[in-house]
């Protein structure tokens, strides 16, 4: 590592252990974060994102002997899924130690546990010698950052310091597993895809959460709210309905937000193509800050593609869903 990128991951180090905040890139999008173990971080963390205390926080390790401290088990499918995909996209929810306060984890009795894979993330993580809770550096319900310059714009003032790591290769959050005696959930889809834990673990179970984020049996994740990832200009998906809606006169004033090169491009005032190929890698990278370009144009409207329900395309329709109007 060069020495000027060497002193500035000390410097976010000192800030994090000092109770300050830090925003720091990943792999999946960029993080917002404070020392796990000092509750008045963590406390800032929920304040300075405007985040409802009973939404609990992605605690990130160095390694898997770190994780296994702060976890009360780490039951052996577990092990497997940690040693096949850390670091990476992929946050395990384990019964948690009582190391990890009642506020990081809102108080649930479970602890979401992950080792990114960005070099800079694993850098500050060895530094800094203690686990960082972060959540994505965005105001709570919008849209992720993937870049500094996002973070800068909506939270700039109010963090520490923000290591700029450039855009984040994955560009949609890691995949949320719930591994308790209950069974296996996923709690989020995300940067892993579910048939590639599945091929390892076996059938997982995919709550089919309603508009509000419940499920008939209760709230599966506190953080899965309908409304999420939204941008402040009116998003609608890409129905034959809607499709048919958006006639000549109302497209003038309409973007759009598209999987692969459309037909009826002309026709939109913007157009976003997030991978001509129709690759959803390249979609997820392109994602967010298609999104937010889009928003930012001043339209009327954005009328986004639902995408092929396979790997990163499952994640990408979640957050399509979660931010958009009804
Ligand atoms: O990729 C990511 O996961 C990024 C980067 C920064 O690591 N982080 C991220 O954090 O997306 P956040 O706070 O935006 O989303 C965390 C999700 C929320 O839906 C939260 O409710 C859920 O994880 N979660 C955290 N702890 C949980 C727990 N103990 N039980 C159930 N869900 C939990
Ligand atoms: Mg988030």
């Amino acid at each position: 590592m060069p020495d000027h990128e060497h002193s500035l991951i000390s410097r976010a180090a000192g800030i994090l252990r000092a109770g300050g905040l830090v925003a720091f890139p990943t792999e999946t999008v960029y993080g917002l974060g404070a020392n796990a173990l000092d509750e008045r971080a963590v406390a800032r963390v929920f304040d300075v994102k405007g985040r409802p205390r009973f939404d609990p926080l992605i605690v990130h390790v160095a390694d898997v002997v770190a994780a296994h401290r702060l976890a009360a088990e780490f039951p052996p499918k577990a092990q497997r899924l940690a040693e096949r995909f850390w670091p990476g996209p992929l946050t395990l929810v384990l019964p948690k130690n009582r190391a990890v306060s009642d506020l990081v984890t809102a108080g649930c009795s479970t602890v979401a546990l992950r080792i990114p894979e960005h070099p800079l993330a694993q850098e500050l993580l060895h530094e800094a010698g203690v686990p960082i809770a972060a959540p994505s550096a965005n105001a709570f319900g919008r849209i992720s950052p993937t870049t500094a310059e996002h973070v800068r714009e909506q939270l700039g003032d109010s963090i520490d310091l923000i290591i700029d790591g450039g855009p984040c290769r994955v560009g949609v959050e890691s995949t949320v597993l719930q591994l308790t005696g209950d069974g296996q959930t996923l709690l989020r889809p995300g940067g892993t895809a579910l048939e590639e834990i599945e091929a390892l673990i076996g059938k997982v179970t995919v709550p089919s959460a309603d508009l509000t984020g419940r499920e008939s049996g209760g709230m599966v994740s506190p953080g899965m709210l309908a409304q999420h990832y939204a941008p402040r200009t009116p998003l609608v998906l890409r129905t034959r309905e809607a499709a048919s809606h958006a006639d000549a006169a109302t497209r003038e004033r309409t973007g759009l937000l598209a999987f692969k090169r459309p037909e009826d491009a002309a026709s939109f005032a913007r157009v976003e193509v997030l991978s001509p190929e129709g690759n959803l890698r390249e979609a997820a990278a392109n994602f967010f800050a298609a999104l937010r370009r889009l928003d930012a144009a001043g339209l009327d409207r954005i009328v986004a593609e639902l995408f092929p329900e396979t790997g990163l395309g499952r994640a990408l329709n979640d957050r399509l869903r979660r931010g958009a109007h009804e």
